[in-house]
């Protein structure tokens, strides 16, 4: 029985010692998990790729304001996909008229005159003022979806934005934009809230 006594417990303590983690597999106070590089490059490869994306999908030409040139507007990078900038007025012009006949937009190509009113290019950057606190599904609804804020139950969302194309996007693009739009620089920048038509919608 003794002998029975002693075997167990000599079991007990050996299971004991062998699961305890061993100190050096510890990870050291005040240091993060270890990353492995693998998943780093990983990372750093699907940013590329979400850059690359946003430069070909365009998302430039209506969401990055422009520095006039004697060529007309260039792509103002320093404020890059910041939206239309909060202290610009949209185009000076007969509302009514332009709903009624065409568009008019200002020279960033930022805020848009329409049959549906006046929109203005949304902030995509890390900032809190723009997708910094929005979550993937937000991203996926935003442009699967056209819904604005990407929140299912908010409006659709306004020309010109062709989130019917770029809903054609695979995950794994829309994956890596959203990553990329994550890295970016955060710019503070309040687009000022669409405005509705000032005449009655026709054909409705
Ligand atoms: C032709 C102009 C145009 C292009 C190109 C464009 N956008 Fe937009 N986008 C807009 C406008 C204008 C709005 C604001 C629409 C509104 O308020 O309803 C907008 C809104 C958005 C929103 C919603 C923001 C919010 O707060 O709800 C997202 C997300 C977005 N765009 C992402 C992109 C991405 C990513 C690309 C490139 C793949 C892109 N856009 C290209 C014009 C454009």
């Amino acid at each position: 029985m003794k002998i029975y006594l002693l075997i167990s417990s000599l079991l007990f303590f050996s299971f004991l010692i062998l699961s305890t983690p061993r100190l050096k597999d510890l990870p050291e106070k005040g240091t993060k998990p270890a990353v492995t590089s693998s998943v780093l490059q990983g990372n750093q490869e699907q940013i590329k790729l979400g850059e690359r994306l946003v430069m070909i999908a365009a998302c430039h030409d209506c969401h990055t304001p422009k520095k006039m040139t004697d060529k007309g507007p260039v792509i103002d990078y320093s404020r890059a996909l910041s939206g239309h900038p909060a202290d610009m007025p949209p185009p000076d012009v007969n509302r009514k008229e332009v709903e009624q006949k065409g568009l008019a937009v200002t020279n960033t190509l930022t805020a848009w005159v329409g049959p549906w009113g006046i929109s203005y290019a949304a902030n995509l950057t890390s900032d809190a003022t723009g997708i910094g606190n929005w979550t993937e599904k937000q991203f996926f609804t935003a442009i699967r979806q056209g819904k604005y804020k990407g929140l299912e139950n908010s409006r659709s969302l306004l020309p010109p934005m062709p989130w019917d194309m770029y809903r054609n996007m695979t995950d794994e693009e829309l994956k890596a934009i959203f990553a990329y739009l994550k890295s970016t620089k955060p710019i503070r920048n309040i687009v000022p809230a669409a405005q509705p038509p000032v005449t009655a919608a026709h054909g409705k």
